[in-house]
């Protein structure tokens, strides 16, 4: 485990869509049906910022080709996208989200 504090949920429920970059790593957060989820934030298609996309039912559609992942598991949905994208561990404390990057 190694928990790293990013923003306040209330940022990720207002917006439904947050980029950050914690530990290294460029990570998507979303907010969906009042839970929160955080999945790797590059596109595994080509290099396209999935935060910059927009959510449709559950999943994130890439800005650049329209490939969609879902956000709860990380999967590919489909072409052009084939290759699913990490997912990672979130807890909120003290109103913060905090994310497992292992
Ligand atoms: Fe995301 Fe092509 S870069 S679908």
């Amino acid at each position: 485990m190694s928990w790293h504090a990013s923003i306040p949920a209330e940022e990720v429920h207002a917006k439904g869509a947050v980029g950050v970059e914690v530990d290294g790593l460029r990570l998507g957060l979303y907010a969906l049906d009042g839970e929160i989820f955080c999945n790797g934030n590059i596109c595994t298609h080509a290099f396209a910022i999935l935060t910059d996309g927009h959510v449709v039912d559950g999943c994130i559609e890439c800005p650049l080709h329209q490939g969609l992942f879902d956000i709860r598991s990380g999967k590919a949905m489909g072409p052009p996208v084939a290759r699913d994208i990490p997912t990672y561990a979130v807890k909120v404390e003290d109103g913060i989200v905090w994310i497992d990057t292992e």
